[in-house]
């Protein structure tokens, strides 16, 4: 995808063989901070390499030549029925947060799926993680419900919101 401007200072481009230290970097910023995802092991760079090869998009948020966070979708299922819905994900470095970077994420990571096809985004979020929540109602999602304890982390169990957003075709005419 082409590059989109932010501000001056911040970009959305499609992510690169490159970005993957950085990505991994961030992402388990996420998974130390125990608010976004189940996962507690860290990941490697080369354990990313497969998001580039997905179908899905997989962007990154780039602010004075530095990657400040990254958006992907994966597949929800394997089953065919459900090929046009992706599951996403949006992490934002700690030194970035709150400055926008994570909803203009998330609404490049819809714009791309929609283009690619996609006809709804769908994850799930930590019901305490507000972060998320936030940046998911500006960007549109709506919130389907709650799994209530829907897996523990560090032997505590979590309730997850359910979120998804239409695109394309089936967000016509609702
Ligand atoms: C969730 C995340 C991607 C948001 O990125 P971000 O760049 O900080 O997002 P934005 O700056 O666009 O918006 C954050 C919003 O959350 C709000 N917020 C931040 N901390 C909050 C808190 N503790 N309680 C309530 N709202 C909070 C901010 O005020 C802001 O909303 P506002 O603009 O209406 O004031 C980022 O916090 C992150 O990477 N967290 C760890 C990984 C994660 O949780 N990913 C989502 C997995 S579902």
């Amino acid at each position: 995808m082409a590059g989109t401007r932010l501000s001056e200072a911040t970009s959305i481009r499609a992510a690169e063989r490159g970005d993957l230290e950085a990505v991994a970097a961030i992402y388990n910023q996420g998974i130390a901070d125990r608010v976004a995802t189940f996962e507690t092991q860290p990941r490697q760079a080369a354990d990313l390499a497969e998001w580039l090869a997905g179908p899905g998009p997989f962007v990154v948020a780039e602010r004075d030549g530095q990657v400040v966070g990254f958006g992907r979708v994966g597949a929800y299922s394997d089953r065919c029925v459900y090929e046009g819905v992706g599951e996403h994900a949006v992490y934002v470095d700690r030194s970035a947060r709150g400055a926008g970077v994570g909803t203009q994420l998330l609404n490049a990571l819809s714009a791309a799926a929609e283009a690619a096809g996609y006809y709804k985004l769908s994850s799930r979020a930590f019901a305490d993680n507000e972060p998320s929540l936030r940046i998911h109602e500006r960007a549109g999602f709506e919130r389907v419900g709650v799994q209530r304890r829907h897996g523990k982390l560090d032997g505590i169990w979590k309730d997850c919101v359910l979120l998804e957003r239409l695109l394309g075709e089936a967000a016509d005419g609702r």
